[in-house]
């Protein structure tokens, strides 16, 4: 998408073929600042600090990091290192496994001369393929918006979002706002409510920078401001994204995602998750039981940072000295509060067969792996 009148993917491979470039996501809003990975360290530590974050980022920066671990050793203890060092960046979001399973699978039966080569294609792929099916996230979600408008014709159509789902959190167009961005670009009068998302306020510095850009009319809200707009009609439709969607189709996302839902399925608005295929785990079923939820550190909480009026960025303590903080980054709401699932393949309903009868390549190769919980 675009920013300041240029096209922007949130991650690319530099003019000389191998650096891989990124958008650095902790000096957003205030700051645009691309920074350099040439090496696996740096793009295990560009995960594990949120330089790049979001689900299906995170996988394609896991394969890119692999590409240039491949580069420093293409042995297979090294492919083997590399594989362990960037699972254990981040916990819940299964496209990073997704990409790395994807990376070893095209490597590890050549030879060691032309695994580097073998690596960079893959993870190329991988991340051309997240922009593709984005945009057809897009054209599915956009049927649910235009069904929206044809109800109330020339009024303003309300989506609530949480956290960034947003091309920032993808490779492009992003999963929750492809559909936003592709109603705003027809013409139809989108508004978009904008959690902010605490604590590391993705919704706030993500979410509305993006669609400021892209001149989408949108308006950020504290995370507890949902319930009262769904109560008075004033939000047609909730659209999230997830880090994880299990084989009976709960969804683990943000945490703060499952109270939206509930008040969603309290209001009767619809709550919609738009999803890329990698991001389901057919190996887990029981998405509150099975899927591991990251806690991050307690500065997370007690801090708030943002720009001084005379432009310096400033980090001030919120919480009382001493006062102990928990800070869980995902939750999980199960499946029978989920309205549909926008997926490349269709809106499906969030059940088991109609995950399964969509991606039964998925399954298969589950249960492959000797890992199937689809059935
Ligand atoms: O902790 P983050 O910022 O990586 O969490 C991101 C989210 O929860 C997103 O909603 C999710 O990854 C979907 S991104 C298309």
């Amino acid at each position: 998408m675009k920013v300041d009148g240029r096209h922007y993917r949130s991650i690319w491979i530099a003019a000389d073929g191998t650096t891989v470039e990124a958008i650095d996501q902790t000096h957003l809003p205030h700051r645009f600042v691309i920074f350099a990975m040439t090496g696996l360290a740096d793009a295990a530590r560009a995960i594990a600090t949120m330089q790049v974050r979001g689900a299906p980022l995170i996988g394609a920066a896991a394969a890119y990091g692999m590409a240039l671990a491949l580069r420093e050793d293409a042995s297979d203890a090294a492919l083997e290192r590399a594989y362990a060092t960037l699972l254990a960046t981040r916990p819940t979001a299964i496209n990073l496994k997704w990409a790395l399973d994807e990376m070893v699978a095209a490597v590890r039966n050549r030879p060691r001369e032309a695994r580097v080569a073998a690596g960079y294609a893959r993870a190329r792929e991988i991340a051309d393929e997240d922009v593709t099916i984005n945009e057809a996230i897009g054209r599915n979600g956009l049927a649910l918006i235009e069904a929206i408008s044809r109800r109330k014709p020339g009024e303003r159509i309300n989506v609530l979002t949480h956290c960034n789902a947003g091309w920032l959190a993808t490779v492009d167009w992003g999963t929750a706002t492809s559909a936003i961005y592709m109603a705003h670009d027809k013409g139809l009068p989108v508004h978009v409510w904008v959690d902010e998302t605490r604590p590391r306020n993705q919704g706030a510095s993500l979410t509305a920078w993006e669609l400021g850009h892209h001149g989408v009319p949108h308006t950020v809200i504290p995370d507890n401001t949902g319930g009262h707009l769904m109560s008075h009609g004033l939000v047609d439709l909730a659209i999230v994204g997830t880090d994880r969607v299990t084989a009976q189709g709960d969804v683990c996302n943000k945490i703060g995602t499952y109270l939206k839902a509930l008040a969603a399925f309290d209001n009767g608005v619809p709550f919609y998750v738009a999803l890329p295929s990698p991001t389901i785990d057919f190996t887990v079923v029981d998405g509150l039981a099975e899927i591991p939820i990251e806690q991050r550190g307690p500065e997370e909480v007690a801090t708030m940072t943002g720009r001084t009026a005379d432009g310096r960025i400033e980090t001030v303590t919120i919480v009382p000295e001493g006062s102990p903080v928990a800070n869980y980054a995902f939750d999980v709401t199960p499946a029978r509060l989920v309205t549909g699932l926008i997926t490349e393949r269709g809106v499906l309903a969030a059940t088991r067969p109609a995950l399964a009868a969509a991606f039964p390549e998925r399954v298969e190769s589950a249960k492959l792996a000797g890992r199937s919980a689809a059935g």
